[in-house]
C-alpha cells in the first residue's frame, strides 16, 4: 500500500494522469465595505444573534467551535456573496502537521471539504507516503471561500481570510506547516518570492517559531509531475523537522 503511495509521488514510477484546468488568473477585486443588513426584529422578540460585519471580523481568543461559526458566517470580502458554504479545514485538532493549500474550488465549495478531487487524491497519496495517517494532519487553505470561476485569490481576499488561518495556527500548535503552492507560501511567508526561492528553506510563521517548508501544489503537479521529485524532497525536509532533526 505505501508503495502505492511513494509511486504516486514519482519516486518509483510516474503515474499518469488526466490534468487539471489551473487557473493562473491574478484579477484583483476591491472589497466592499457593505454592512450585512440586520435581521428584522418581531416585537416582543429579543435579538441575540450576533450578526457580522466587515468591521466585526476578528478570530482573536476563539475557540474550536465558535471559530467554526465565526467563519460560517463570515461577510469579510465579496466571496460570501458567491459560495455556496465556507470551507473551514478538516483533520486532527491534535495534528502535528498543518497542510495549507490556496482556495477551494468548485467541488469543495459545494461539499464543504478541502482538497477533493485529483489534487486532493496526489495530496494523499503524498500525505501517506510519508508514512502519516490522518490522525497526524490538519488541512486547511488560505481563504475559506471559492473565488469565482475558481480564479486565483486577490490580495484583499487573502489579508481578510488570514485571521482565520491564524487562529488556526494558534489553536493547532503544530509541529511543522507545509505550505502547498504558491498562493499559501506568500500568504504564510508575507512574501513575494518564486517557488524556486521558497522551497529547499526552513522558515518560520511569524514570531510563532512553527516551521513553515514551502512546496509545489497538487494541481501543478498533476501538471508537470517531473517535479515530483522535488516535492518529495520538501517533504523529507519537512519530516526531518517534526522528527527534530535537523532540516
Ligand atoms: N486547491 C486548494 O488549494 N485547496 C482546495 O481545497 C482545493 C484545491
Amino acid at each position: 500500500m505505501h508503495d502505492q503511495y511513494l509511486q504516486a509521488m514519482g519516486i518509483t514510477r510516474w503515474v499518469k494522469r488526466e490534468l487539471d484546468p489551473v487557473s493562473v488568473d491574478d484579477e484583483t477585486v476591491e472589497v466592499k465595505e457593505e454592512i450585512a443588513a440586520p435581521k428584522p426584529i418581531e416585537s416582543n422578540e429579543v435579538e441575540l444573534s450576533v450578526v457580522q460585519t466587515p468591521e466585526s471580523h476578528q478570530a482573536d481568543n476563539l475557540a474550536w467551535p465558535e471559530l467554526i461559526e465565526q467563519v460560517k458566517t463570515c461577510v469579510a470580502c465579496d466571496l460570501h456573496a458567491t459560495r455556496t458554504q465556507t470551507v473551514f479545514g478538516e483533520g486532527s485538532q491534535q495534528a502535528d502537521w498543518l497542510i495549507v493549500g490556496d482556495a477551494p474550488g468548485t467541488d469543495e465549495d459545494i461539499q464543504g471539504k478541502p482538497f477533493l478531487g485529483k489534487g486532493g487524491q496526489l495530496l494523499t497519496a503524498m500525505v501517506e507516503a510519508m508514512g502519516l495517517k490522518w490522525e497526524h494532519v490538519y488541512i486547511t487553505n488560505s481563504l475559506k471561500c471559492r473565488p469565482p470561476e475558481s480564479r486565483d485569490p486577490n490580495e484583499e481576499e487573502i489579508a481578510a481570510c488570514h485571521v482565520f488561518l491564524k487562529r488556526q495556527i494558534e489553536l493547532l500548535q503544530p509541529k511543522v506547516i507545509l505550505a502547498v503552492g504558491r498562493v499559501a507560501a506568500h500568504n504564510l511567508l508575507e512574501s513575494n518570492e518564486p517557488m524556486k526561492v521558497m522551497r529547499g528553506t526552513e522558515f518560520t510563521y511569524k514570531d510563532t517559531g512553527i516551521p513553515v517548508v514551502v512546496t509545489y501544489h497538487p494541481a501543478y503537479l498533476l501538471r508537470a509531475p517531473s517535479n515530483k521529485a522535488k516535492a518529495w524532497q520538501d517533504l523529507k525536509m519537512a519530516m526531518r523537522i517534526v522528527a527534530g532533526e535537523s532540516a
